[in-house]
């Protein structure tokens, strides 16, 4: 059995009288891929935001490891291991897709985010060892060739990748990715599997939501689906493919 990453116990969100996420528990194991699923606003984005410490859980507990983190600032998530991606792009497009990357490293160095991309001063074992594990997420991530070009110049599809490898670069047990592949054309999809299959040999797990059904059913080795908040089933894509609760669901979303 593998180590249980992140646990997820009877998880709650309420804004105001909407109740987005209902006792949610499910588990995350070391290196897996999990999909997390379900109709528009049926709380995926909220359940993500309530991980990563943007919203405070209404109830429920949130284990990293050994952590209970429900309460943690969402910066201290990050140094224990729990990266995320947003929906949307948030990057700074003046800076390099290098520079970029070697931001997200700040949680694992003692130094401030921008004193790392400040062209002087003294060249430490530290500052070697972190240009070293910057190159190889931008080899992972396939941005090496674009390393020194502004992020404001590349493309859409790029950009998605250079989140996920700003991520990557806080060394995380575990990356959220909040809909990776909107808005990607076929080609750039499958670059995206092979990203994140890339990433889970690495040992890092990986919580997906996403919408492009093929994408999650090749990609998960489990799922969960979530419906009005709640979860309505969880298991392997062949078992959630035949389950006419999810079927149900999302025909209802069709209508
Ligand atoms: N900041 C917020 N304030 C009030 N309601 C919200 C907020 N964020 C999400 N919701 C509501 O919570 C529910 C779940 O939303 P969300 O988590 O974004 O769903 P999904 O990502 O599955 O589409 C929806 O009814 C949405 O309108
Ligand atoms: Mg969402």
């Amino acid at each position: 059995m593998a180590e249980t990453i992140l646990r997820v116990d009877l998880l709650a969100k309420s804004f105001g009288g909407v109740k987005a996420v209902r006792d949610l528990s499910f588990d995350v194991s070391a290196g897996e891929i999990l999909g997390l699923i379900g109709p528009n606003g049926s709380g995926k984005s909220t359940t993500v935001n309530v991980l990563a410490g943007l919203l405070p859980p209404t109830s429920g507990s949130i284990r990293l490891g050994a952590d209970a983190i429900e309460h943690m600032p969402e910066a201290d998530r990050v140094s224990k291991g729990l990266a995320r991606t947003f929906q949307t792009a948030r990057l700074f497009p003046e800076f390099t897709v290098r520079q970029h990357v070697r931001m997200g490293c700040h949680t694992i160095r003692r130094t401030s985010a921008f004193a790392s991309i400040l062209p002087f001063g003294l060249v430490t074992r530290e500052q070697v060892a972190t240009d070293q594990h910057v190159d190889g997420i931008l080899q992972l991530c396939t941005l090496a060739q674009i390393a020194d070009r502004p992020v404001g110049s590349i493309s859409s599809a790029q950009q998605r990748f250079l989140m996920i490898a700003t991520a990557l670069a806080a060394k995380p047990r575990i990356l959220l990715v909040d809909e990776p592949a909107a808005g990607l054309v076929e080609h750039e999809r499958q670059a995206l599997a092979d990203l994140i299959r890339n990433i889970r040999k690495r040992e890092i797990a990986v919580l997906i939501i996403e919408h492009h059904m093929a994408l999650i059913m090749s990609l998960c080795d489990r799922i969960v689906v979530l419906n009005f908040g709640s979860k309505i089933a969880e298991g392997s894509p062949a078992e959630i493919r035949a389950n006419p609760a999810v079927i149900d669901a999302y025909l209802g979303e069709a209508a």
